[in-house]
């Protein structure tokens, strides 16, 4: 059997995916925001946030379609997304220096209330490699919170656990009044990605 129709078989077994599905998300992701939410109430009415690693768009969706009020989204991927409405969606490399400052030129003095990322690399098989590639995703999905976030403000990032990691939310700890690593029900069990929730920003005074 082809390595496509097992992971066919795979998904159509999977709740969270037939839910997506029937709930009209654009991907089981959405499963992963909601239960991070239920767990650290980070969203909020007419809150501004960016959405880095966006695509196909659920968490983007979920907060357009849950939050009311006038809600702003700055939305980041390497890949295309659809238009959701309140979303402002910029394509191209997080990790490229033009890219990045072109996104803080966008978001210029706004005042942020949530970074989040679930940015994931192209996993190559290297294992110290990927892991490597993740971590410098993560830290810099934290600098673009340190440099947008108004105080008090919170912060969610996707982490692999392995080389790193620990490392990563010490220095996290430095930023926020308190950090805390969740892996919601959504995320499958044989993946090692877990979510760091890093909550209330001691500000730019630091
Ligand atoms: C797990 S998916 C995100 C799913 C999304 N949260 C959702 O709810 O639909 C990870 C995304 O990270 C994006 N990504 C990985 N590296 C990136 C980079 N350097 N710059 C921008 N996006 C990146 C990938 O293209 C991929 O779409």
């Amino acid at each position: 059997m082809s390595d496509k129709s097992t992971w066919r078989r795979q998904q159509n077994k999977d709740i969270y995916f037939r839910k997506a599905i029937d709930e009209g998300w654009r991907s089981r992701a959405v499963y992963k925001l909601k239960q991070i939410n239920e767990k650290a109430q980070i969203l909020k009415n007419g809150m501004t946030c960016i959405d880095l690693g966006s695509s196909p768009g659920s968490w983007s969706q979920f907060v357009s379609r849950e939050m009311s009020g006038d809600v702003q989204i700055f939305a980041v991927d390497l890949i295309p997304m659809d238009r959701i409405q309140s979303v402002n969606f910029m394509q191209g490399d997080f990790t490229d220096k033009k890219f990045y400052s072109n996104l803080l030129e966008v978001i210029k003095n706004r005042e942020v209330d949530l970074v989040m990322s679930d940015m994931a690399p192209n996993i190559s098989g290297i294992k110290v490699s990927d892991q490597a590639k993740s971590i410098y995703l993560a830290e810099l999905a934290r600098a673009i919170a340190i440099e947008t976030l108004k105080d008090k403000g919170n912060f969610v990032c996707k982490l692999f656990q392995g080389q790193g990691m620990d490392q990563f939310v010490k220095e996290t700890r430095e930023q926020f009044e308190k950090v805390n690593l969740f892996k919601p029900q959504a995320s499958r069990k044989e993946s090692s990605e877990i979510f760091l929730i890093a909550k209330h920003f001691y500000g730019q005074s630091i």
